[in-house]
Protein backbone atom coordinates (compact mmCIF):
# COMPACT_ATOMS: atom_id res chain seq x y z
CA UNK A 1 0.00 0.00 0.00
CA UNK A 2 2.97 2.55 1.14
CA UNK A 3 4.51 3.01 -2.49
CA UNK A 4 1.27 4.51 -3.73
CA UNK A 5 2.62 7.65 -2.09
CA UNK A 6 3.96 10.22 -3.87
CA UNK A 7 7.33 11.82 -3.30
CA UNK A 8 6.80 14.93 -1.10
CA UNK A 9 8.25 18.35 -2.07
CA UNK A 10 9.72 18.26 2.20
CA UNK A 11 9.80 21.37 4.19
CA UNK A 12 11.88 24.30 2.07
CA UNK A 13 12.54 25.97 5.43
CA UNK A 14 14.15 22.89 7.34
CA UNK A 15 16.22 22.35 3.93
CA UNK A 16 17.55 25.82 4.17
CA UNK A 17 18.52 25.26 8.13
CA UNK A 18 20.30 21.63 7.18
CA UNK A 19 22.42 24.09 4.88
CA UNK A 20 22.71 26.78 7.58
CA UNK A 21 24.16 24.47 10.02
CA UNK A 22 26.43 22.69 7.61
CA UNK A 23 27.78 26.06 6.44
CA UNK A 24 31.39 26.21 7.99
CA UNK A 25 32.18 30.26 7.55
CA UNK A 26 32.30 32.04 11.03
CA UNK A 27 30.40 34.70 10.25
CA UNK A 28 26.99 32.96 8.98
CA UNK A 29 24.00 33.86 10.37
CA UNK A 30 20.42 32.78 10.36
CA UNK A 31 17.20 34.92 10.02
CA UNK A 32 15.48 32.08 8.61
CA UNK A 33 13.85 30.30 11.89
CA UNK A 34 11.33 31.51 13.62
CA UNK A 35 12.38 31.24 16.79
CA UNK A 36 13.37 34.15 19.71
CA UNK A 37 17.30 34.20 20.30
CA UNK A 38 18.13 36.38 23.39
CA UNK A 39 21.88 38.34 23.01
CA UNK A 40 24.08 34.61 23.13
CA UNK A 41 22.16 33.69 20.14
CA UNK A 42 20.60 30.96 22.32
CA UNK A 43 16.15 30.46 22.69
CA UNK A 44 16.44 29.97 26.22
CA UNK A 45 14.37 28.04 29.05
CA UNK A 46 12.69 31.31 30.73
CA UNK A 47 13.41 31.50 34.62
CA UNK A 48 9.62 31.84 35.27
CA UNK A 49 9.65 28.18 33.21
CA UNK A 50 12.13 26.76 35.13
CA UNK A 51 11.03 27.43 38.31
CA UNK A 52 7.31 26.47 37.82
CA UNK A 53 9.02 23.09 36.19
CA UNK A 54 10.64 22.42 39.94
CA UNK A 55 7.32 23.21 41.10
CA UNK A 56 5.91 20.77 38.81
CA UNK A 57 8.93 17.85 39.43
CA UNK A 58 8.20 18.31 43.42
CA UNK A 59 4.58 18.09 43.43
CA UNK A 60 3.17 16.01 41.26
CA UNK A 61 1.93 12.31 42.36
CA UNK A 62 0.30 10.90 39.33
CA UNK A 63 0.53 10.56 35.42
CA UNK A 64 -2.83 9.57 34.73
CA UNK A 65 -4.57 11.05 31.68
CA UNK A 66 -5.45 14.62 32.09
CA UNK A 67 -8.82 14.88 30.45
CA UNK A 68 -9.73 15.71 26.40
CA UNK A 69 -10.08 19.50 27.21
CA UNK A 70 -6.35 19.37 29.00
CA UNK A 71 -5.75 21.27 32.59
CA UNK A 72 -9.04 23.10 33.57
CA UNK A 73 -6.81 25.29 36.17
CA UNK A 74 -4.84 26.26 31.84
CA UNK A 75 -7.93 26.56 30.25
CA UNK A 76 -9.43 29.32 33.02
CA UNK A 77 -5.87 31.63 33.26
CA UNK A 78 -5.80 31.21 28.97
CA UNK A 79 -9.04 32.92 28.80
CA UNK A 80 -7.67 35.54 31.20
CA UNK A 81 -4.82 36.24 29.48
CA UNK A 82 -6.31 36.32 26.16
CA UNK A 83 -9.83 38.26 26.98
CA UNK A 84 -8.21 40.20 29.78
CA UNK A 85 -10.20 42.28 31.24
CA UNK A 86 -13.46 41.21 29.42
CA UNK A 87 -12.74 37.70 30.69
CA UNK A 88 -15.00 37.79 33.70
CA UNK A 89 -18.44 39.04 31.59
CA UNK A 90 -17.42 36.93 28.33
CA UNK A 91 -17.82 33.74 31.19
CA UNK A 92 -20.61 32.28 29.79
CA UNK A 93 -19.58 32.78 26.01
CA UNK A 94 -16.17 31.71 25.32
CA UNK A 95 -14.68 28.07 25.92
CA UNK A 96 -11.83 26.77 25.55
CA UNK A 97 -9.31 23.48 25.39
CA UNK A 98 -5.75 23.04 25.90
CA UNK A 99 -4.13 22.18 22.63
CA UNK A 100 -1.35 20.46 20.94
CA UNK A 101 0.74 24.15 20.08
CA UNK A 102 -0.72 26.99 18.04
CA UNK A 103 -1.35 24.50 15.06
CA UNK A 104 -3.40 21.92 17.43
CA UNK A 105 -5.44 24.91 18.06
CA UNK A 106 -5.72 25.87 14.69
CA UNK A 107 -6.24 22.02 13.00
CA UNK A 108 -8.77 21.09 15.63
CA UNK A 109 -10.87 24.90 14.97
CA UNK A 110 -10.70 24.02 11.18
CA UNK A 111 -11.47 20.83 11.94
CA UNK A 112 -14.79 21.89 13.96
CA UNK A 113 -15.72 24.60 11.16
CA UNK A 114 -15.99 21.85 8.70
CA UNK A 115 -17.77 19.70 10.68
CA UNK A 116 -20.41 22.83 10.74
CA UNK A 117 -19.93 23.65 7.17
CA UNK A 118 -18.01 21.49 4.49
CA UNK A 119 -18.62 23.42 1.67
CA UNK A 120 -16.74 27.03 3.90
CA UNK A 121 -14.05 28.67 2.45
CA UNK A 122 -11.10 29.87 4.71
CA UNK A 123 -9.64 33.20 3.50
CA UNK A 124 -6.32 33.59 4.30
CA UNK A 125 -3.91 37.23 3.84
CA UNK A 126 -1.44 37.51 0.94
CA UNK A 127 0.75 36.65 2.61
CA UNK A 128 0.56 33.91 5.44
CA UNK A 129 2.40 32.15 7.46
CA UNK A 130 3.27 28.95 5.30
CA UNK A 131 1.86 26.53 7.60
CA UNK A 132 -1.71 27.86 7.17
CA UNK A 133 -2.27 26.34 3.88
CA UNK A 134 -1.53 22.78 4.61
CA UNK A 135 -3.53 23.33 7.80
CA UNK A 136 -6.58 23.82 6.02
CA UNK A 137 -6.19 21.65 3.23
CA UNK A 138 -5.91 18.83 5.80
CA UNK A 139 -9.29 20.27 7.54
CA UNK A 140 -10.37 19.57 3.79
CA UNK A 141 -11.84 23.36 3.70
CA UNK A 142 -11.81 25.31 0.47
CA UNK A 143 -8.94 28.21 0.17
CA UNK A 144 -9.10 31.65 -0.61
CA UNK A 145 -6.49 34.23 -0.38
CA UNK A 146 -7.38 38.25 0.38
CA UNK A 147 -5.30 41.29 -0.47
CA UNK A 148 -3.22 42.42 3.02
CA UNK A 149 0.39 43.44 2.16
CA UNK A 150 1.48 46.36 0.07
CA UNK A 151 5.19 45.12 -0.42
CA UNK A 152 6.31 48.58 -1.56
CA UNK A 153 4.37 50.80 1.16
CA UNK A 154 5.10 47.75 3.96
CA UNK A 155 2.02 48.80 4.94
CA UNK A 156 -1.56 47.02 4.74
CA UNK A 157 -3.56 47.27 1.52
CA UNK A 158 -6.69 47.89 3.68
CA UNK A 159 -9.41 49.47 1.09
CA UNK A 160 -8.31 46.46 -1.01
CA UNK A 161 -8.46 43.99 2.01
CA UNK A 162 -12.18 45.75 2.85
CA UNK A 163 -13.21 45.43 -0.60
CA UNK A 164 -13.00 41.70 -0.36
CA UNK A 165 -13.70 41.28 2.55
CA UNK A 166 -17.26 42.97 2.23
CA UNK A 167 -17.95 40.81 -0.74
CA UNK A 168 -18.19 37.77 1.67
CA UNK A 169 -20.84 36.12 3.49
CA UNK A 170 -22.23 33.48 6.06
CA UNK A 171 -19.88 30.74 3.94
CA UNK A 172 -16.89 32.42 4.21
CA UNK A 173 -14.47 31.99 7.52
CA UNK A 174 -11.41 34.32 7.59
CA UNK A 175 -7.97 34.07 9.24
CA UNK A 176 -6.44 37.11 10.93
CA UNK A 177 -2.97 37.03 12.88
CA UNK A 178 -3.93 39.27 16.33
CA UNK A 179 -0.67 40.37 16.43
CA UNK A 180 2.92 40.71 14.84
CA UNK A 181 1.34 38.88 11.35
CA UNK A 182 3.83 36.02 10.12
CA UNK A 183 5.42 37.15 7.87
CA UNK A 184 5.22 41.05 7.07
CA UNK A 185 5.32 42.18 10.54
CA UNK A 186 2.54 44.53 9.62
CA UNK A 187 -0.49 44.92 11.47
CA UNK A 188 -3.86 45.75 11.42
CA UNK A 189 -4.45 49.04 13.76
CA UNK A 190 -6.86 49.71 16.25
CA UNK A 191 -9.41 51.65 13.92
CA UNK A 192 -8.92 48.66 10.98
CA UNK A 193 -9.53 46.41 13.95
CA UNK A 194 -13.25 47.87 14.44
CA UNK A 195 -14.05 47.99 10.81
CA UNK A 196 -13.08 44.48 10.39
CA UNK A 197 -15.41 43.15 13.30
CA UNK A 198 -18.09 45.98 11.75
CA UNK A 199 -18.06 43.70 8.41
CA UNK A 200 -17.94 40.67 9.96
CA UNK A 201 -21.67 41.55 11.95
CA UNK A 202 -22.86 43.15 9.21
CA UNK A 203 -21.93 40.46 6.10
CA UNK A 204 -21.78 37.25 8.68
CA UNK A 205 -18.63 35.76 7.74
CA UNK A 206 -16.44 34.13 10.88
CA UNK A 207 -13.35 35.74 12.42
CA UNK A 208 -10.84 33.23 12.77
CA UNK A 209 -8.07 34.78 14.95
CA UNK A 210 -4.47 32.74 15.10
CA UNK A 211 -2.75 34.63 18.11
CA UNK A 212 0.81 33.15 17.97
CA UNK A 213 2.58 36.11 19.45
CA UNK A 214 0.97 37.59 22.29
CA UNK A 215 3.24 40.03 24.41
CA UNK A 216 5.92 40.20 21.82
CA UNK A 217 4.41 43.12 19.48
CA UNK A 218 3.20 45.72 21.92
CA UNK A 219 2.31 44.14 25.30
CA UNK A 220 0.40 41.56 26.16
CA UNK A 221 -3.17 43.90 26.07
CA UNK A 222 -2.10 45.32 22.98
CA UNK A 223 -1.46 42.56 21.18
CA UNK A 224 -4.75 41.60 22.02
CA UNK A 225 -6.99 44.20 21.09
CA UNK A 226 -8.33 42.47 17.96
CA UNK A 227 -9.47 39.34 19.49
CA UNK A 228 -11.14 41.57 22.47
CA UNK A 229 -12.89 44.02 20.06
CA UNK A 230 -14.28 40.76 18.15
CA UNK A 231 -16.55 40.66 21.55
CA UNK A 232 -18.44 43.77 21.04
CA UNK A 233 -19.07 43.17 18.13
CA UNK A 234 -19.51 39.64 16.24
CA UNK A 235 -21.97 37.18 17.76
CA UNK A 236 -19.46 34.55 17.17
CA UNK A 237 -15.73 33.89 16.33
CA UNK A 238 -12.87 31.62 16.93
CA UNK A 239 -9.42 32.09 18.72
CA UNK A 240 -6.23 29.49 18.14
CA UNK A 241 -3.73 30.35 20.99
CA UNK A 242 -0.01 29.51 20.85
CA UNK A 243 1.71 29.64 23.83
CA UNK A 244 5.56 28.53 21.97
CA UNK A 245 6.96 32.07 21.53
CA UNK A 246 5.93 34.02 25.04
CA UNK A 247 6.65 31.21 26.96
CA UNK A 248 9.40 30.00 25.26
CA UNK A 249 7.42 26.79 25.78
CA UNK A 250 7.82 25.30 21.28
CA UNK A 251 8.90 21.75 22.41
CA UNK A 252 6.64 21.30 25.18
CA UNK A 253 3.47 21.92 22.23
CA UNK A 254 1.13 24.19 24.08
CA UNK A 255 -1.57 26.02 22.98
CA UNK A 256 -5.51 26.67 23.46
CA UNK A 257 -8.51 26.47 21.10
CA UNK A 258 -10.94 28.88 21.83
CA UNK A 259 -14.93 29.45 20.97
CA UNK A 260 -16.87 32.58 21.45
CA UNK A 261 -21.02 32.43 21.00
CA UNK A 262 -23.79 35.37 21.87
CA UNK A 263 -25.15 32.53 22.81
CA UNK A 264 -24.05 30.08 26.07
CA UNK A 265 -25.57 26.80 25.54
CA UNK A 266 -24.27 26.91 21.57
CA UNK A 267 -20.74 27.61 23.17
CA UNK A 268 -20.78 24.70 25.42
CA UNK A 269 -22.08 22.66 21.92
CA UNK A 270 -19.01 24.00 20.27
CA UNK A 271 -17.12 22.80 23.01
CA UNK A 272 -18.35 19.52 23.37
CA UNK A 273 -17.86 19.23 19.31
CA UNK A 274 -14.36 20.61 20.16
CA UNK A 275 -13.58 17.57 22.38
CA UNK A 276 -15.21 14.71 19.72
CA UNK A 277 -12.79 16.61 17.06
CA UNK A 278 -9.61 16.34 19.45
CA UNK A 279 -10.88 12.72 20.76
CA UNK A 280 -10.64 11.32 17.45
CA UNK A 281 -7.38 12.82 17.02
CA UNK A 282 -4.62 12.30 19.87
CA UNK A 283 -7.43 12.17 22.65
CA UNK A 284 -5.62 13.42 25.57
CA UNK A 285 -3.32 16.39 25.27
CA UNK A 286 -0.09 16.55 26.66
CA UNK A 287 0.38 17.71 30.77
CA UNK A 288 3.83 19.65 31.18
CA UNK A 289 3.50 22.81 29.11
CA UNK A 290 0.38 23.37 29.96
CA UNK A 291 0.35 22.93 33.78
CA UNK A 292 4.02 25.01 33.95
CA UNK A 293 1.81 28.09 32.33
CA UNK A 294 -0.99 27.60 34.32
CA UNK A 295 1.52 27.52 37.26
CA UNK A 296 2.90 31.10 36.20
CA UNK A 297 -0.40 32.49 35.63
CA UNK A 298 -1.84 31.71 38.96
CA UNK A 299 0.90 32.90 41.11
CA UNK A 300 1.31 36.61 41.03
CA UNK A 301 5.61 36.30 41.47
CA UNK A 302 5.44 33.62 38.94
CA UNK A 303 3.75 35.80 36.59
CA UNK A 304 5.64 39.14 37.22
CA UNK A 305 8.79 37.28 36.34
CA UNK A 306 7.57 36.10 33.15
CA UNK A 307 6.27 39.42 32.61
CA UNK A 308 9.43 41.05 33.04
CA UNK A 309 11.17 38.22 31.09
CA UNK A 310 9.15 39.09 28.14
CA UNK A 311 9.30 42.34 28.72
CA UNK A 312 12.82 42.34 27.92
CA UNK A 313 12.59 40.05 24.95
CA UNK A 314 9.99 42.50 23.24
CA UNK A 315 12.49 45.33 23.59
CA UNK A 316 15.17 43.58 22.58
CA UNK A 317 13.34 42.83 19.30
CA UNK A 318 12.27 46.49 19.47
CA UNK A 319 15.50 47.77 20.23
CA UNK A 320 17.15 45.37 17.57
CA UNK A 321 14.46 47.15 14.61
CA UNK A 322 15.59 50.51 16.04
CA UNK A 323 19.48 49.64 15.50
CA UNK A 324 18.59 47.93 12.05
CA UNK A 325 16.88 50.68 10.35
CA UNK A 326 19.48 53.49 11.81
CA UNK A 327 21.97 51.36 10.35
CA UNK A 328 20.57 50.63 7.55
CA UNK A 329 19.67 54.69 7.05
CA UNK A 330 23.33 55.73 7.65
CA UNK A 331 24.89 53.18 5.45
CA UNK A 332 22.60 53.37 2.59
CA UNK A 333 21.63 57.31 3.06
CA UNK A 334 18.19 56.25 2.59
CA UNK A 335 14.62 55.98 3.81
CA UNK A 336 13.94 52.75 2.29
CA UNK A 337 14.39 50.40 5.62
CA UNK A 338 12.68 52.76 8.15
CA UNK A 339 9.71 50.67 8.14
CA UNK A 340 11.75 47.76 10.01
CA UNK A 341 10.85 50.33 13.03
CA UNK A 342 7.47 50.43 12.79
CA UNK A 343 6.66 46.66 12.18
CA UNK A 344 5.67 44.40 15.24
CA UNK A 345 7.28 41.34 16.31
CA UNK A 346 9.96 38.96 15.10
CA UNK A 347 9.56 39.03 11.20
CA UNK A 348 9.99 41.77 8.59
CA UNK A 349 10.09 41.13 5.05
CA UNK A 350 13.51 42.92 3.18
CA UNK A 351 11.68 43.31 0.00
CA UNK A 352 14.35 41.50 -1.76
CA UNK A 353 14.24 38.83 -4.62
CA UNK A 354 14.68 34.99 -4.53
CA UNK A 355 17.90 35.85 -6.58
CA UNK A 356 18.98 38.08 -3.70
CA UNK A 357 18.74 36.35 -1.06
CA UNK A 358 20.45 33.65 -2.83
CA UNK A 359 23.12 36.28 -3.38
CA UNK A 360 23.15 37.11 0.66
CA UNK A 361 23.28 33.60 1.00
CA UNK A 362 26.36 32.37 -1.26
CA UNK A 363 28.47 35.16 -1.14
CA UNK A 364 27.75 36.61 2.77
CA UNK A 365 26.47 33.23 4.65
CA UNK A 366 23.17 34.97 5.66
CA UNK A 367 20.17 32.71 5.80
CA UNK A 368 16.53 33.37 5.01
CA UNK A 369 13.74 32.07 2.81
CA UNK A 370 13.22 33.35 -0.53
CA UNK A 371 11.08 35.40 0.49
CA UNK A 372 13.24 37.19 1.89
CA UNK A 373 11.53 37.18 5.55
CA UNK A 374 13.83 38.02 8.14
CA UNK A 375 14.14 37.03 12.13
CA UNK A 376 14.73 40.31 13.39
CA UNK A 377 15.54 38.75 16.96
CA UNK A 378 17.87 35.73 14.91
CA UNK A 379 20.56 39.17 14.96
CA UNK A 380 23.15 39.77 17.49
CA UNK A 381 23.67 43.77 18.12
CA UNK A 382 27.23 42.99 16.63
CA UNK A 383 26.03 41.50 13.47
CA UNK A 384 23.56 44.68 12.02
CA UNK A 385 26.49 46.23 10.79
CA UNK A 386 28.00 43.19 8.57
CA UNK A 387 24.08 42.14 7.99
CA UNK A 388 23.03 45.78 6.68
CA UNK A 389 26.48 45.83 4.24
CA UNK A 390 25.56 42.40 2.92
CA UNK A 391 22.23 43.59 2.19
CA UNK A 392 23.33 46.48 0.55
CA UNK A 393 25.78 44.80 -1.68
CA UNK A 394 23.03 43.12 -3.02
CA UNK A 395 20.20 45.57 -3.48
C1 LIG B 1 1.32 32.83 12.75
C2 LIG B 1 1.59 31.57 13.55
N1 LIG B 1 0.55 30.87 13.99
C3 LIG B 1 0.70 29.76 14.72
C4 LIG B 1 1.96 29.29 15.02
C5 LIG B 1 1.95 28.02 15.82
O1 LIG B 1 3.00 27.69 16.51
P1 LIG B 1 3.10 26.36 17.41
O2 LIG B 1 2.28 25.29 16.79
O3 LIG B 1 4.55 26.06 17.34
O4 LIG B 1 2.62 26.74 18.75
C6 LIG B 1 3.09 29.99 14.57
C7 LIG B 1 4.45 29.51 14.80
O5 LIG B 1 5.41 29.87 14.20
C8 LIG B 1 2.90 31.16 13.81
O6 LIG B 1 3.91 31.90 13.36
Amino acid sequence: MLEQLQPTAGDALLALMGQFRADPRPTKIDVGVGVYRDEHGRTPVMAAVKQAEQQLFNEQDTKTYVGIAGDMKFNAAMVDLVFGEKAQSLQDRVRAVQTTGGCGALRALLDLLALCKPDATVWVSDPTWVNHIPLVKAARLKLAVYPYFDKRGQAVRFNEMTECLSKLGPNDIVLLHGACHNPTGVDLNEAQWLSVAQLAAQRGFLPFIDLAYQGLGRGLDADAFGVRCMADHVPEYVVGVSCSKNFGLYRERVGSAMVVHQDAKTAQLALDNLMVVLRGNYSMPPDHGANVVARILGNEDLRKLWQDELNGMRGRINDLRRALFENFRSHLRSDEFNYIARQQGMFSMLGLSPEQVAMLRERFAIYMPPDSRTNVAGLHIDQIDYFVQAVGAVL
